[in-house]
């Protein structure tokens, strides 16, 4: 006996064979918590329908259809009645999803059948204290109503989907090791779920096994058929491709920023540039470009407000081309001024390119929209400024 013992603990101690944690199953928490509630439903119902009449018989189905729901690990459970489910209990089942620090996009509706467990089972808990058939009958009614709300709607999202709904509309509805693919894109293989931000847009199924393979309990929105594969899309999907499509607005909103479909110019001409704006501009927007007579015209400050104003590239180059220097506007040679708009803009620590900027007006620059550069490289942090040389 105890080299077995100390044999274990050593394999405790030493964890080379500790047995591996269990995987995470939701999907799977979720369809046993789903089979516990359809057994007690089962047991109440057969009560309810009459099969059997009796006050013993009565006491037996509900606490049978108590324990489904609490399952063993609770006070309420009363072994001695039996269980119609697994033990572990529509509670225990759904308290193992919720039991974890992260939330998912089901959270609030397996919260919601929670509650609603935990409301049947009081209800439930009210009928085996009471002695008229009438008020049994009222209680187990209230009891059915509770758990009808805990298998929910598959057409239903969000907290008053219920099980069903969180099954038919979230990631929950996958099954272990099942594929998955982002749910923005047309399936490219089945069987597939298509997932969006935790939502199930689709399920790609093979046209073979179609039938076959449709999930229990989905609510199918949309089907579309492929010759390969049928494609069932869930209520989900028009929210989910409106998720899509507001994520590719903001890349290429995005894009508009990133180096690339930068605005034009050279590393060069924002070198020449530079003794021009010590000439022509410093003296009121400041050696560091911060503004001193004049407004700032880079970093922080300058970049905000030209956001916030809704600034683009051509409405700049018109102040500068047009209306400065203040003092003396119009005094500077074209090649000057695209030169100066060169510094400014590597000042605002936007990439330089192979495109010079133009002498001319041209009609681009005012697709160009101003605006603070995200992950840019600053020499100034406090002005937020690029240093030029
Ligand atoms: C005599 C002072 C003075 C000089 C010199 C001057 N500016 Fe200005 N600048 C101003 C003033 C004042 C404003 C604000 C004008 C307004 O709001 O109408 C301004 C506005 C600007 C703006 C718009 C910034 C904003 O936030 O409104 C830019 C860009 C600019 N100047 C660039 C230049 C450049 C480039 C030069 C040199 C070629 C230059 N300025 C020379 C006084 C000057």
């Amino acid at each position: 006996m105890r080299t077995v013992a100390l044999s274990l603990a050593a394999l405790v101690f030493f964890g080379s064979s500790a047995p591996p944690r269990p995987a995470r199953d939701d999907h799977g928490s979720a369809m046993s918590a789903l089979a516990d509630v359809r057994a007690a439903v089962a047991e109440i119902v057969r009560i309810e329908d009459g099969y059997a009449v009796g006050h013993g018989a009565y006491l037996r189905a509900a606490h049978r259809a108590m324990n489904a729901l609490v399952g063993r690990r609770d006070d309420g459970y009363a072994p001695s009645f039996g269980d119609p489910g697994d033990g572990i209990g529509t509670l225990g089942h759904l308290d193992r999803m919720l039991d974890q620090s992260g939330s998912s996009l089901w959270t609030p509706a397996v919260e919601g059948a929670k509650a609603n467990v935990l409301a049947a089972a009081a209800s439930l808990q009210s009928s085996l204290g009471q002695k008229e058939m009438e008020d049994y009958e009222a209680d187990l009614t209230q009891a059915l109503a509770s758990l009808a709300l805990v298998v929910g709607r598959a057409t239903e999202t969000g907290v008053l989907g219920g099980l069903d709904g969180a099954l038919a509309n979230t990631a929950l509805g996958v099954p272990a090791g099942a594929t998955t693919v982002s749910g923005c894109a047309a399936p490219n293989r089945a069987p597939a779920y298509g997932i969006v931000a935790g939502r199930l847009a689709y399920v790609a199924l093979p046209r073979s096994s179609a039938s076959a393979g449709i999930p229990n309990g989905f609510a199918v929105s949309r089907v579309e058929v492929a010759p390969a594969w049928v494609v069932l899309y869930a209520p989900a999907a028009r929210a989910a491709i409106a998720l899509c499509r507001a994520g590719s607005r903001m890349r290429r909103m995005r894009a508009v920023a990133a180096p690339g479909a930068q605005p034009p110019y050279t590393a060069a001409q924002a070198h020449a540039g530079s003794a021009i704006y010590r000439r022509a501009c410093l003296q009121c927007h400041g050696a560091d470009l911060q503004g001193a007579a004049g407004p700032a015209v880079a970093g922080t400050e300058f970049l905000t407000n030209a956001q916030h104003n809704k600034w683009t590239l051509g409405d700049m180059r018109t102040t500068v081309f047009e209306n400065m220097p203040f003092s003396n506007p119009g005094s500077l040679a074209p090649q000057q001024y695209a030169d100066v708009m060169a510094f400014l803009l590597a000042s605002n620590c936007y990439a330089a390119g192979t495109q010079p900027f133009p002498t001319a007006a041209a009609p681009t620059l005012a697709k160009v929209k101003l605006g603070p550069i995200h992950g840019a490289r600053l020499s100034n942090p406090r002005l937020g400024t690029c240093s030029v040389r």
